[in-house]
């Protein structure tokens, strides 16, 4: 059945949906979500993401794996789990390059968590020979420090939007009128559990993910028992204000409640909400830094020039243009924030 068919069955008979649950639908129905049901990323699907548009920021994060791992973890092995792993591609490329620097010495133990099936056949292909263990619950990490790489995760779990009226918080849902899918807001009023969303005015819309706070904390709750760090880069969004929510199909933005389960729907992730929970729980937060910033950091442009030698023009211009991509304030080089979790204050490469 269409999933547009789907939504309004389900309405008719419960009444409004909440965002989260339209989200939810449209990204994992069992037979037509989109997820579940189309090649979603890389330069064939309908959106691409920064491993996949380079090399480079793959081996980046690897040599950023390694120098935590050597500096901070006191065990035999590294130990590092990428949540979301898309195609696999930024792990194929950070395990390459510790294992060619380390001279094969250090072998990392990989974990992915991992919702879809078919991403994970392509996870399986990228990193064929590798020992990994895919879970799809958060709390089955193993006991051990891990370095934990979240690039593009967060935004793309489902959220809810609530606007401010003179009274408090509306729920935004989904609902129908004439047959077509339209938003509402819900009479009742929501309550915020968190002191961060007290400061807003009257018109204001504001994003909560459950699963992203879920998530995030039990991922704070194992850096408190066992050390090891939480690195997160993605869209971003430090006041964690304003309505974020996007639908990309073949690289084009959409409307949200047109041809559901057709497009990606993602939203900006909300970094000052992550802060106030790790901080909440102890745990040292980094700033919050500018992607363009950490990989300039990192060794980026050092990285370029040996990838540009001894290459014909051709091929320089396009490793040239794809750097420009990530590091480039009107491409990612500013959309996309990074910041770093761990148990103690550490001097954290590319974000001090
Ligand atoms: C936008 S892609 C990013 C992929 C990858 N990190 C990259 O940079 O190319 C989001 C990834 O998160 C996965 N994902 C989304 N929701 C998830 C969930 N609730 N649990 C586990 N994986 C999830 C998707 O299947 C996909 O692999």
């Amino acid at each position: 059945m269409q999933i547009e068919t789907k939504i309004k069955d389900l309405i008719k008979k419960v009444g409004p949906i909440s965002l989260s649950r339209y989200i939810e639908i449209c990204l994992w129905d069992d037979e037509n979500g989109y997820y579940t049901s189309n090649q979603v990323l890389g330069r064939n699907g309908d959106f691409i993401t920064s491993p996949d548009i380079s090399q480079v920021f793959g081996e980046l994060i690897g040599l950023w794996s390694l120098s935590f791992y050597q500096q901070f973890i006191n065990k035999k092995s590294l130990c590092i789990t990428e949540l979301g792993s898309g195609r696999g591609t930024l792990l194929k490329d950070a395990i390459r390059t510790i294992c060619k620097v380390t001279n094969n010495k250090i072998d990392p133990v990989i974990t992915i968590l991992e919702k879809s099936e078919r991403l994970m056949t392509l996870q399986k292909e990228n990193l064929r020979n590798k020992d990994v263990k895919w879970i799809s619950d958060i709390k089955a990490l193993s006991i051990q420090p891990q370095i934990i790489i979240a690039n593009e995760f967060f935004d793309a779990l489902p959220i809810n939007q609530y606007v401010k009226s003179n009274e408090g918080w509306h729920e935004k849902k989904v609902t129908i009128k004439n047959e077509t899918l339209c938003f509402t807001l819900d009479n009742n009023i929501w309550v915020p559990s968190d002191s961060i969303f007290s400061d807003f005015k009257t018109g204001d819309t504001l994003e909560y993910s459950e699963q992203t706070v879920s998530i995030f904390s039990n991922i704070c709750n194992h850096l408190i028992q066992y050390d090891g760090v939480l690195l997160v880069i993605d869209y971003g969004n430090i006041s964690g204000l304003g309505d974020t929510l996007q639908a990309v199909n073949k690289h084009k933005f959409e409307s949200i409640l047109e041809k559901p389960g057709q497009s990606d729907l993602s939203s900006h992730v909300n970094f000052n909400l992550l802060r106030e929970i790790a901080r909440k729980k102890n745990l040292y937060v980094s700033p919050v830094i500018e992607q363009q910033k950490f990989l300039l950091e990192l060794g980026i442009m050092e990285r370029r020039k040996s990838l540009t030698k001894n290459v014909s023009s051709d091929k320089a211009k396009i490793v040239n243009s794809e750097i420009n991509r990530l590091i480039d304030p009107d491409k990612m080089g500013s959309l996309f924030k990074v910041i770093a979790i761990t148990k103690n204050k550490r001097h954290l490469e590319g974000l001090n």
